[in-house]
């Protein structure tokens, strides 16, 4: 995924750059900077050495600068200068219908063709504000960019339409815009998280929102909260949920819908198949409930590597939702182009990372937009592969009537409690921490849930195997009793996802063949339950229903993340795992 990073300041930026990269610890190698230079704007391309060292840059009076990391050596993604400098990163969908009426090359860069957009509304007169409004009027998809206009030394502006956009203030009077969450955290004191739609002014003064009818606001910026000393990328990631679905809860809820293609075949689709490996597979599983109940629709989940040896009976009224977080898992995209060799039916990647390979070989793309993932252990991009597959089951339901305008609108109404359950849900680290001193040491554990909680057992338990090291197998409760129950004993805890709802009783009943046991319990519940000798309760943030598998997620990541810590394990990069980031160029 590439990164985009801008500076502007009344002093040479290309030192902070530097460290950026360093922070950033990205496996991309090519770094283009569009930047000023002794009054006049050059472009420069760089190859990273890896590991990632200090860039030492020419000795030059810098002071704006914009660029991308990314792995693609010809991103010349860089239009040639003209009076504008552009960055664009994203995907935007009308990309060649646009190339065509500009008259320029159709496999022009995104920044070439949002350039080119904004030239011919300068051209017309138009400020450079007015033209990045009437731009993204044009533009769709998912398109964010940072662009600046030469002779305006003062400010640049950045326009977020899809990749998350950051816009920050540094020591030393330097104002930054980046598309990393970690970056901006580190660098800045004060921060303001860009929501779509949102056009900013950043510069050598306060940074101001561009309102639609091109008046400025003052930005309201939030300090950062520096006291934290985040030691792991996976706790980073896990502790930036609430900002990464807030981003999406925003971009959902504002009017903004499914990509327009997309929906206009959601009526007609009659069958729908997921297919996915590891934490994505269980985030197929949680979401087949929310499609059977919301969208009443049949669907099967597949498991990638499997998927590949069967014999698929697909047509073209069944979509296929290819779901990787990288989009470059050599199972998923086997098992795709197993179900497009045999079929005609319509193909969606939902990933996180625009560009992969999975996204070229599908009809459509939803992108996840919850930034680099450093940590192995999928966390953040976990939970907005849950958030979109909610948004698609409820914009299936919409399509087929299967929902009324009233329980459509409190589905979506749902979205909004989102980003403030997990941030709740965070508050519990104390408690399971504790939890994690008692259970990190054990062998073997369970964890048990029923409906859309059995599939976030699943998730807990390959997390505590993925980071932990430790045997952790999952089972829907009701089937305790048809097997594993033999093995229950006082050396065997259990941990229970047990969300107040309709499957509540049964799953208390099924707690009792436990205790008889001697099993010993940890129930993780939003009911009045109470914590007696052999049952540790901890009591999860209440207001959720359909969503609720999420923060039961979040709360068994960090179980994972603090048992593996107590073990001493390498957190990041677990033995014998690796994670597919982007395409490795030849
Ligand atoms: C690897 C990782 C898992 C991840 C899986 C699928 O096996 O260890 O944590 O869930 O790949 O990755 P994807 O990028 O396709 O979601």
């Amino acid at each position: 995924m590439s990164e985009l990073i801008a500076y502007i300041a009344p002093q040479n930026v290309l030192p902070a750059l530097s460290d950026c990269l360093l922070i950033l610890n990205s496996n991309s190698t090519h770094l283009h900077v569009q930047q000023a230079e002794d009054e006049s704007a050059i472009q420069r391309h760089y190859v990273l050495q890896m590991p990632v060292q200090r860039l030492v840059f020419p000795p030059v009076n810098c002071h704006w600068l914009i660029a991308a990391l990314s792995n693609d050596p010809h991103q010349s993604a860089l239009p040639k200068l003209g009076s504008l400098v552009v960055t664009a990163v994203g995907l935007c969908t009308n990309h060649l219908d646009l190339a065509r009426a500009l008259d320029i090359a159709l496999a022009a860069s995104l920044s070439d063709l949002v350039a080119a957009l904004l030239q011919r509304h300068l051209h017309d007169g138009a400020t450079l504000a007015d033209a990045i409004i009437r731009t993204n009027a044009q533009l769709k998809g998912d398109v964010s960019y940072v662009c600046h206009q030469k002779g305006q030394t003062q400010f640049m502006f950045a326009s977020c339409m899809g990749r998350p956009l950051f816009v920050g203030l540094e020591s030393g009077l330097r104002q930054i815009c980046c598309s990393n969450l970690r970056l901006i955290r580190q660098r800045a004191n004060q921060v303001y998280a860009m929501a779509t739609g949102d056009i900013v002014r950043f510069g050598l003064g306060v940074p101001s929102l561009i309102l639609p009818d091109g008046s400025e606001q003052a930005l309201h910026m939030p300090a950062v909260n520096k006291s934290q000393n985040i030691p792991h990328y996976m706790l980073e990631e896990i502790e930036a949920q609430p900002e990464t679905l807030a981003i999406l809860v925003q971009k959902y809820s504002a009017g903004y819908s499914l990509p327009l293609p997309l929906r206009g075949k959601l009526a007609g689709i009659r069958r729908l198949t997921l297919l996915a490996c590891g934490s994505s597979y269980h985030a197929a599983l949680v979401a087949s409930y929310w499609f059977e109940t919301l969208a009443g629709i049949p669907v099967q989940v597949g498991l990638s590597s499997e998927y590949v040896d069967r014999d698929i009976h697909a047509d073209p009224y069944d979509l296929i939702v290819a779901i990787s977080q990288s989009g470059e898992t050599a199972d998923t995209i086997a098992a795709l182009q197993h179900v497009q060799n045999l079929s005609s039916a319509r193909t969606v990647a939902l990933t996180n990372s625009p560009g992969s390979t999975l996204t070229t070989l599908v009809d459509h793309t939803l992108l996840t937009h919850s930034g680099a993932e450093q940590s192995v252990s999928a966390t953040k991009s976990l939970t907005a592969q849950l958030l979109m597959l909610y948004v698609l089951a409820f914009s299936l339901g919409e399509a087929r009537g299967k929902l009324s305008k009233d329980e459509l609108a409190a589905v979506q109404q749902e979205m909004l409690t989102l980003p403030t359950a997990v941030a709740e849900t965070l508050q519990l680290g104390k408690d399971i921490r504790r939890w994690a001193g008692m259970l990190h040491r054990k062998k073997n554990l369970f964890v048990i849930g029923r409906n859309t909680h059995y599939p976030v057992a699943m998730e807990g338990a390959f997390k505590l195997r993925e980071v932990a090291y430790q045997h952790a197998a999952a089972f829907p409760a009701g089937e305790l009793k048809h097997g594993p129950i033999t093995l229950v004993n006082d050396e065997l805890p259990v941990i229970v996802c047990l969300p107040w709802n309709q499957q509540a009783q049964k799953m208390l009943d099924d707690l009792k063949s436990v205790r008889a046991n001697r099993g010993e319990i940890f129930i993780l519940s939003n009911g009045n339950i109470a914590s007696v000798d052999g049952t540790s309760v901890i009591r999860m943030p209440n207001g959720l229903t359909n969503l609720s598998p999420i923060i039961y997620t979040v709360a068994l990541q960090m179980l994972a993340y603090y048992c593996a810590v107590l073990s001493g394990n390498d957190i990041d990069a677990p033995r014998n795992l690796a994670k597919t980031k982007t395409v490795e160029l030849a």
